[in-house]
């Protein structure tokens, strides 16, 4: 066999572990703040474990970075030896995988090593061997009780006897402090009670913007090597930025950005390149988020074929994700030729422009450095352009063919 036979490495990827949503990044960049503020509410419990009873909440939406930021924390603490002598230990508990409180102390003992009986014990028994356990080892606890949207309404109370923990333990000496990771407070409409124990330390996350992610996408590439440097493009980051980025009207969720760069990175080696293109971006994101056929449907039949010239001029421009507006007219102006169609002047052409970016089906926007003059890019993120043509030269044929319809 030939050297290039054996060679199973990847072109795309360095080590896709790297990628993958439960991998904790050895930074966090944007979420500084956040990191601070924690260590700064868990500051006096380090200090003088059992003193006080911590509650924080980390509240923010999806793919925001809590569930990173409490175990970069998490992390940091673990292990810790006070001055007094005793140890800190770190517990994760996810709601969305343990929906009771009884579920929720079996995972913290776990996570302490006990040997935590299934059943035929009750709550009550299972938080008494878990404190007693700390008691005996001098040991003090700080847990995440992550995706709490989860229990916060279950019937057990588990919120309610997670929030006064020390008091159902029966013990003055605060053993455990609790992180409570939210994703919405305000729909979840908390009991009062439970409202008002948790509203004094919050964590806020916020959506990330495009910046943010892009920042964060190279981190994974550079600093983390989750990728080869070389098959990446700032072209393909800013793509996948500007798609999901908050300022640019996505979702501000850092997963779905690092899952967009996978799977672009899976379409490239699929066809077995080095370097991921714009159209690998289309790929991916058109599978998390189709593109709604009508909204193409009901386009004028101008506007389709503006698309069409848009959809050709980047397919074969392949390695850049936007073309200059000039550049588009001309391709527009060849189509409507090949239609028999009279082309629109310059005026209605960008208010076409106009409306497709506001139905989210190009972008456009003024060009930056490294081009000649002022222009207007305009790119095609979010539909796979093949697919796109197709879709369009047929709906074209039918619009030409009911308009020449006597
Ligand atoms: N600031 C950041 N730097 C690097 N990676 C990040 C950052 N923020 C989030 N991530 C990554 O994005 C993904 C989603 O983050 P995380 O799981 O922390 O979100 P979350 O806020 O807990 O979302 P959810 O509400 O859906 O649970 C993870 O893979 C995480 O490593
Ligand atoms: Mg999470």
């Amino acid at each position: 066999m030939s050297r290039e036979g054996l060679w199973l490495g990847s072109k795309i990827f360095k080590d896709e572990s790297k990628l993958q949503p439960d991998y904790i990044p050895k930074s966090l960049p944007h979420r500084e703040e956040q990191l601070k503020l924690l260590r700064e509410y868990f500051r006096h419990f380090l200090a003088n474990p059992g003193s006080i009873f911590v509650r924080v909440i980390l509240v923010g939406d999806v793919g925001t970075g809590k569930t990173a930021v409490a175990r970069k924390f998490g992390e940091s603490i673990d292990g810790l030896r006070t001055r007094g002598g005793a140890t800190i230990k770190y517990s994760y508990v996810n709601c969305h995988a343990n929906r009771s409180f009884f579920s929720i102390l079996q995972k913290m003992g776990r996570d302490l090593g006990l040997n935590v009986p299934r059943r035929g014990y009750s709550s009550e028994e299972l938080l008494y061997m878990i404190w007693s356990h700390l008691k005996n080892s001098e040991k003090y606890m700080v847990v995440t009780i992550d995706e709490a949207d989860y229990v916060a309404t279950g019937r057990d109370n588990a919120l309610y006897n997670l929030t006064r923990l020390s008091e159902v333990a029966g013990d003055t000496v605060h053993r455990i402090s609790l992180m409570f990771v939210f994703r919405d407070l305000k729909t979840l409409m908390l009991e009062p009670s439970i409202q008002s124990t948790l509203q004094h330390n919050v964590v806020r996350f916020y959506p990330y913007t495009s910046e943010q992610l892009a920042d964060i996408l190279w981190r994974r590439v550079l600093e983390e090597g989750a990728l080869h440097e070389s098959a990446v493009s700032d072209e393909v980051i800013e793509m996948i930025a500007e798609l999901v980025g908050y300022d640019k009207g996505g979702r501000g969720d850092a997963r779905l950005a690092l899952e967009l760069l996978y799977r672009a990175g899976k379409y490239a080696e699929s066809e077995d390149r080095a370097s991921i293109l714009p159209e690998d971006v289309r790929r991916a994101y058109s599978d998390i988020m189709p593109f709604p056929r009508e909204v193409l449907q009901n386009l004028k039949l101008e506007e389709k074929l503006l698309l069409l010239a848009l959809a050709r001029l980047l397919q074969r421009k392949k390695f850049v994700s936007e073309v200059p507006m000039g550049l588009l007219e001309m391709e527009y102006y060849e189509v409507c030729e090949e239609y028999g169609v009279p082309p629109k002047r310059h005026t209605t052409v960008w208010e076409y422009v106009q409306n497709l970016k506001r139905m989210g089906v190009v972008t456009a926007k003024k060009s930056g450095r490294g081009q000649r003059g002022k222009t207007t890019l305009i790119g095609l993120p979010a539909i796979p352009l093949q697919a796109l043509e197709r879709e369009l030269l047929s709906m074209i044929r039918d619009d030409l063919r009911r308009s020449r319809q006597p």
